[in-house]
C-alpha cells in the first residue's frame, strides 16, 4: 500500500496580501476552514455571502451552509453604512471571521482578501484531496485610493472569445480593479453586433491574415482572424463584470481607427474606398466623412450600445484621426463651410461634440482619449491621458474629470525589459518597477487635480498579443503593481512590494495565469525571428510633446 500523502496545509502568512491593505495588523493563531465552517449574512450582505460561498465552495469543496442568528457562525458577512463604499474590515481570529463592507463593493473585497489569506488554493476551481484550509489571525482595514482602477483590453486588434474576457474579469476582481474599458473597435476589427447595421460584424470583424511583428521587417502571416461578441454576449460579460463589482465601459472609435467600419459601410468614408479590414498596425488616413448621415449612423450604433452597457462613461475613443483626407476633399471643406467651420482639428472636435451631445441628452458622459481635448467638451465629458500627463493637465484646467493611463506607466503591451529575449518588444521599457514607482497624484498636487482626477487605467494593446498566452504575459505581474498604484495609499515601498509578490504569483499558479517570471520570459514566452520596434523613452517624450500641442488650453 502507498502510504498517503500528509495533508497540506498552507503557511498562514501575516501580510501577504496585494494590493497593500491600508491598515494591518496581526493576531496570534489562525482560523481554521473546515466542513462544519457556517456562515450567517445580514439581509443588505446576503448578496455578497452567496458570492463568497460560491468562490470558497469551489476551491473547498465544503458547503459553507447559511445560518440565521443568533446560531453562531464562523464566517459573518455585514454592511456598515458609515465606511465608505468600497471600504471593508476583515477580521480574522481563531474563534471567526468578520468582514464588515461599507457596501457590497466592500464586502466583495473583503471577500478577496480573505480568500488571499487561505492561499493559492482559495482561488482554485476544485478541491484538492486532503487540503487543510486556514488564514492567519488578523485584521484588515481597507480603502481604495481611488475611485477609477481601470484596464482596458483591446478586443479589436485581437479578439478574445468571451471565456478569455470573464476569465479576466476574475483576475480584474482579485486586484480589485473597477472598471474593465473594453475597446470593441478598430481599423482591424469590429466586434460588437449592431442590429441595425449588420455589416459591421459580418464584414468588419474578419480579416484575411495579419502583421506579424512590427517595424520595417514585419511581415504578415496568412492567417485569417476574426470573431464578434453577440449583445447577449455583451450582456453577460456585463452581469458577470457586475457581480464582481466591475463596471464594463464600451468604446466604439471615431471619427479615426475606423476601416473596419468602412470596409463594411464605404459610404461612411471620405474617399468612397473601396476599404477593406485592415491587416497592419499603425494610424491609416482613413477617417469618417462629415456627412449628417454618418452622424446618425454612429448615432444609432451608440443607442444600440447605451442599450447593452448600463455603464454612465462611454467610450468614442477620439484619438489618432489622422486629418489630411478632410483637408484634401472638396466635398469635406464644403461641409465645413456650411458649418462655419475652418480647420480640419476644428473638425473633429465639432465631430465629437454631435456624439457628446448625443451621449449627454441620453444621461450618459463621454469617455474620450486626449485628443478630445482639441475642442470644447459638454462639461461632464472625461478624459483618458495617454499622451503623457499633458492631456491630464489640460483636462483638469477645463474642469473635465480625467483618467490617468500615461504610456510609460500604463501600456501593458510595451516592452518589460531590454533584453532581446522579451517578445515582440515595442514601445520603451515598461518593467514591474517603473508601474509600481507611479505617483498618479503628488502630495504638493492641487486641489483641481484632487477633485478631477478618477484614477488610473492600464491599457492592453492587443496587436502583438494575440493568445491568451500572450496577454497573461504582458499583463501579469505588471497589474499587481498597477492595482497597488491604483488602490493603496501612497508611499509605497518596493521592496515590501516585492516581498509580497510570492504570494501573487502563487495565486497565479492557481488560478494558471501565464504570467513573465520575475527574472524574465520562458523560452516558450519568446518570440525569436518577430521582429518588434522598441523606442527610447527621450525620443517618445519628444513625439508626445509636439502632438500633444494641438490641445485646446
Ligand atoms: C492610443 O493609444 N491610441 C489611445
Amino acid at each position: 500500500m502507498p502510504r498517503s500523502p500528509a495533508p497540506v496545509r498552507w503557511r498562514p502568512g501575516r501580510d501577504r496580501v496585494i494590493p497593500k491593505p491600508h491598515a494591518f495588523a496581526s493576531g496570534e493563531g489562525v482560523f481554521a476552514l473546515d466542513g462544519g465552517t457556517t456562515m450567517t449574512a445580514t439581509d443588505a450582505a446576503a448578496h455578497a455571502a452567496r458570492r463568497l460561498q460560491s468562490d470558497l465552495r469551489a476551491a473547498t469543496g465544503f458547503t459553507l451552509p447559511t445560518v440565521r442568528p443568533p446560531q453562531p457562525a464562523g464566517i459573518a458577512l455585514g454592511i456598515d453604512e458609515r465606511m465608505p463604499r468600497e471600504g471593508f474590515r476583515l477580521e480574522v481570529a481563531p474563534g471567526g471571521v468578520r468582514i464588515t463592507g461599507g457596501g457590497d463593493a466592500g464586502l466583495f473585497y473583503g471577500g478577496q482578501a480573505f480568500r488571499q489569506l487561505l492561499g493559492p488554493g482559495a482561488f482554485r476551481r476544485a478541491p484538492l484531496p486532503r487540503r487543510e484550509w486556514a488564514a492567519a489571525a488578523s485584521v484588515i482595514e481597507d480603502e481604495p485610493r481611488f475611485g477609477w482602477r481601470g484596464f482596458m483590453l483591446d478586443v479589436a486588434r485581437s479578439f478574445r472569445p468571451k471565456h478569455e474576457v470573464l476569465r479576466l474579469i476574475d483576475l480584474l476582481a482579485l486586484h480589485r480593479l473597477n472598471v474593465l474599458h473594453l475597446h470593441l473597435t478598430d481599423d482591424q476589427g469590429w466586434r460588437m453586433e449592431i442590429s441595425r447595421s449588420p455589416r459591421l460584424t459580418e464584414v468588419g470583424a474578419w480579416r484575411p491574415e495579419s502583421q506579424l511583428g512590427h517595424g520595417p521587417q514585419s511581415t504578415v502571416d496568412g492567417r485569417p482572424h476574426g470573431g464578434f461578441y453577440t449583445q447577449d454576449d455583451l450582456r453577460e460579460i456585463v452581469a458577470y463584470a457586475a457581480e464582481r463589482m466591475i463596471t464594463v465601459v464600451p468604446e466604439i472609435e471615431t471619427p479615426g481607427h475606423v476601416r473596419a467600419a468602412l470596409a463594411a459601410y464605404p459610404e461612411l468614408g471620405v474617399t468612397g474606398g473601396p476599404y477593406e479590414v485592415w491587416t497592419r498596425y499603425g494610424i491609416t488616413d482613413d477617417v469618417l466623412n462629415a456627412e449628417a448621415s454618418t452622424i446618425a449612423f454612429f448615432r444609432h450604433v451608440f443607442d444600440e450600445v447605451m442599450e447593452v452597457f448600463p455603464s454612465t462613461y462611454i467610450g468614442v475613443g477620439g484619438d489618432e484621426a489622422r486629418k489630411t483626407q478632410w483637408a484634401a476633399d472638396a466635398r469635406t471643406q464644403e461641409l465645413m463651410r456650411e458649418r462655419g467651420i475652418e480647420t480640419p482639428n476644428e473638425l473633429q472636435a465639432w465631430f465629437i461634440r454631435q456624439l457628446d451631445d448625443h451621449l449627454t441628452a441620453a444621461g450618459r458622459r463621454l469617455y474620450g482619449w486626449d485628443e478630445v481635448l482639441e475642442g470644447p467638451l459638454a462639461p461632464g465629458a472625461t478624459i483618458a491621458s495617454w499622451r503623457g500627463l499633458r492631456g491630464a493637465r489640460v483636462a483638469v484646467a477645463r474642469g473635465h474629470d480625467v483618467v490617468l493611463c500615461p504610456d510609460d506607466f500604463a501600456y501593458l503591451d510595451y516592452r518589460q525589459s531590454d533584453a532581446a529575449e522579451e517578445p515582440i518588444p515595442v514601445g520603451t521599457v515598461l518593467s514591474l518597477r517603473d508601474v509600481y514607482d507611479f505617483e498618479p497624484l503628488p502630495g504638493d498636487a492641487d486641489e483641481a487635480p484632487r477633485r478631477h482626477v478618477l484614477g488610473v487605467q492600464a491599457n492592453a494593446w492587443t496587436e502583438h498579443l494575440d493568445t491568451a498566452a500572450r496577454l497573461d504575459y504582458a499583463v501579469f505581474p505588471r497589474l499587481a503593481a498597477f492595482a497597488e498604484v491604483a488602490w493603496s495609499v501612497p508611499g509605497k515601498e518596493w521592496d515590501d512590494f516585492a516581498a509580497r509578490l510570492p504570494a501573487q504569483l502563487a495565486i497565479y499558479d492557481a488560478i494558471g495565469v501565464a504570467y513573465r517570471p520575475l527574472t524574465g520570459p520562458h523560452p516558450w514566452q519568446q518570440r525569436p525571428g518577430v521582429p518588434g520596434a522598441p523606442r527610447e523613452k527621450a525620443d517618445r517624450q519628444a513625439e508626445l510633446a509636439a502632438l500633444t500641442a494641438d490641445l485646446l488650453e
